[in-house]
């Protein structure tokens, strides 16, 4: 039977649809959203997908917004959850809830540029390699076991939208590949690292030079 996974996006739902579109062995048992009009649920119930959302304004505190997302994800019994774009921080309750069945993708080479404005954080620091990791969450922001970064190069002219475009087109490949990895069972934890089997190293490779446009 294929392992299901539940979804939690904020908006656009980029890196959801990709992933769905991967043809990966994976059950993707809802996509729930904590806007009701984000984008991306549109798009997964045209695919008949089960959509949901708990909206954190109706709740007064952090810890019972995230108990009724808890509540909302749980129905469903996913063996992972799936921060693709879900813009809210998570109590340790949570996070603590989901151990080693949480994981996230952030636009930055981690622990480079954890937070909001990534790109302008990179263009700012004026590094000249880019990219984003996909990682296990822990109670620290943006930190935790890394499963598969990628790597762009930041050209000069770059804007944040140029690089933030480029950025997310490796996003969209590294994410589906974390997930089939894990479907596989082929990620294995070890003490805080997660190793790959099968896979020289978790390199999801550096993106070829691109005009600037
Ligand atoms: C992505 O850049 C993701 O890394 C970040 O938020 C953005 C979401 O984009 N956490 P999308 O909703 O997947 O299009």
């Amino acid at each position: 039977m294929k392992p299901t996974i539940v979804i939690l996006i904020s908006g656009r739902g980029s890196n959801m649809a990709a992933i769905l579109s991967a043809s990966l062995p994976i059950k993707v048992a809802a996509v729930i959203s904590n806007q009701a009009d984000a984008t991306g649920l549109e798009l997964a119930a045209a695919q008949g997908i089960p959509t949901a959302v708990v909206d954190h304004r109706a709740f007064s505190t952090r810890e019972d917004f995230d108990a009724a997302l808890q509540n909302a994800i749980d129905q469903f019994s996913p063996q992972l959850v799936v921060l693709a774009g879900f813009m809210r921080i998570l109590s340790p309750q949570f996070v603590a809830h989901y151990e080693k069945r949480l994981i996230n993708i952030h636009p930055s080479l981690l622990p480079a540029f954890p937070g909001l404005h990534t790109h302008r954080q990179a263009l700012a620091a004026g590094v000249r390699i880019h990219g984003c990791t996909v990682h296990f969450v822990t109670d620290r922001l943006d930190h935790g076991p890394i499963v598969v970064q990628a790597a762009v190069p930041v050209l000069q002219g770059d804007t944040e939208a140029l690089l933030s475009a480029r950025v997310l087109r490796r996003e969209h490949v590294i994410y589906s590949r974390a997930l089939r990895w894990w479907a596989e069972g082929r990620l294995h934890w070890q003490e805080d690292c997660i190793h790959v089997d099968g896979e020289f190293q978790n390199f999801g490779g550096l993106s070829a030079p691109e005009p600037v446009a």
